[in-house]
């Protein structure tokens, strides 16, 4: 059996968590803390580590210029203000676009030869500057990989991913109560990004059993704490599950890599504004009437608590229309999303998708 393991980032988990740490100093003495603008407003996390880096006298500045869906120019720009302050190490806090862009900066800053043209090339041994994420979404994973996904500008903007052995976390310090602030269809969306990552990767060509370990578990906890939630149970234990899933689901496409629900979600968040989790599951139920055509999934289904894929199907099904309304697409528009989706992740599994495979799975699931 082959197969091969690296996550290094040492996760402190626990209500309380960032008040408590005291190894940020480890890391130096001078820090920039990388957020959204309105991070402040919804929970503690932001106040809660500039307390802690007040408590080591470590020197810090806080941007709030994380942008969702981050831009390259984006990621310069903040890493002139890292640079500018003598940064010995960055926090990231917020929900995967934060976190994404603070790794994403870790490398810029790093590295003086880098630019925007460039940027993508990175060598994969590259340094970069250590970091510190902070989630307050429960669904990203982005905690525990080292990757940060970028939106490339053009006529259909399109995403792009970046890392480096060096770019993954230093600490995450995951404490499940900052999530408690998000909007409820949010909460969904974030979870069933979580349930898109876990399927994804258990049938990745490179993830093997060892993601499909980390998916199962993750789909575990989810399902069941999202179904509890939907139903209208606000108990904190659930957000506690909903939160851990989202990082065992991050270990599972730390090793296995995303398919053709995220290639081709990309386009439907950056072309009409939907929600990550909600682009991606819109096609996470024709992933698995696919691959059940070609492999035993009776175990992702137990995973999920269904009995069959087309009652997984209805599940999802049911889900979706409950919090969204799908776009209704122009083929004509389909066409270019499918020719852009084919240039990413879309054959990371056994189904060797093409052009057409790809524009009517688009047609089907949300063409007009
Ligand atoms: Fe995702």
């Amino acid at each position: 059996m082959i197969y091969s393991c690296y996550s290094p980032t040492e996760i402190i988990a626990g209500e309380g968590c960032v008040l408590s740490f005291r190894r940020f100093s480890w890391l130096g003495s001078r820090c920039v803390i990388i957020t959204g603008k309105n991070m402040h407003k919804y929970n503690s996390a932001l106040s809660d580590v500039q307390t802690a880096l007040n408590n080591e006298k470590i020197k810090f500045c806080t941007v709030t210029e994380a942008e969702n869906n981050p831009s390259v120019k984006s990621i310069f720009s903040i890493s002139s203000d890292v640079k500018a302050f003598n940064a010995d190490f960055i926090i990231g806090i917020g929900g995967g676009s934060s976190m994404d862009t603070a790794k994403a900066v870790s490398i810029a800053a790093a590295n003086d030869d880098l630019n925007e043209d460039n940027f993508f090339s990175v060598d994969y041994n590259a340094p970069s500057l250590p970091v510190v994420l902070i989630g307050t979404t429960a669904g990203t994973g982005s905690e525990v990989m080292p990757s940060a996904v970028l939106t490339v500008k053009g006529d259909i903007p399109i995403k792009k991913s970046i890392k480096t052995r060096n770019s993954y976390a230093e600490f995450a310090l995951c404490d499940y109560t900052y999530t408690l602030s998000m909007p409820e269809a949010i909460a969904v969306s974030t979870a069933l990004d979580t349930i898109c990552h876990s399927i994804e990767a258990a049938y990745s060509k490179k993830g093997g059993e060892w993601s499909k370990i980390y998916g199962h578990a993750a789909l575990k906890h989810t399902f069941p704490a999202l179904s509890a939630f939907i139903n209208g149970n606000r108990d904190n234990s659930l957000r506690e599950r909903l939160y851990f899933g989202s990082i065992l689901g991050g270990y599972a496409i730390n090793n296995g890599g995303t398919s053709f629900p995220h290639s081709m979600g990309y386009m439907l968040t950056t072309m009409h504004n939907i929600h990550h989790g909600f682009a991606c599951a819109v096609f996470i139920s024709e992933f698995v009437s696919r691959i059940s055509e070609i492999c035993d999934v009776s175990d992702t289904m137990s995973a999920c608590g269904v009995n069959s894929v087309d009652e997984f199907m209805n599940m999802i099904d049911n889900i979706l229309s409950a919090y969204f309304e799908k776009p209704h697409i122009e083929q004509s528009e389909l066409a270019k999303y499918a020719e852009l989706a084919m240039q990413m992740n879309v054959n990371n599994n056994y189904l060797n998708l093409s052009f057409n495979d790809c524009l009517n799975i688009y047609i089907h699931n949300c063409g007009r």
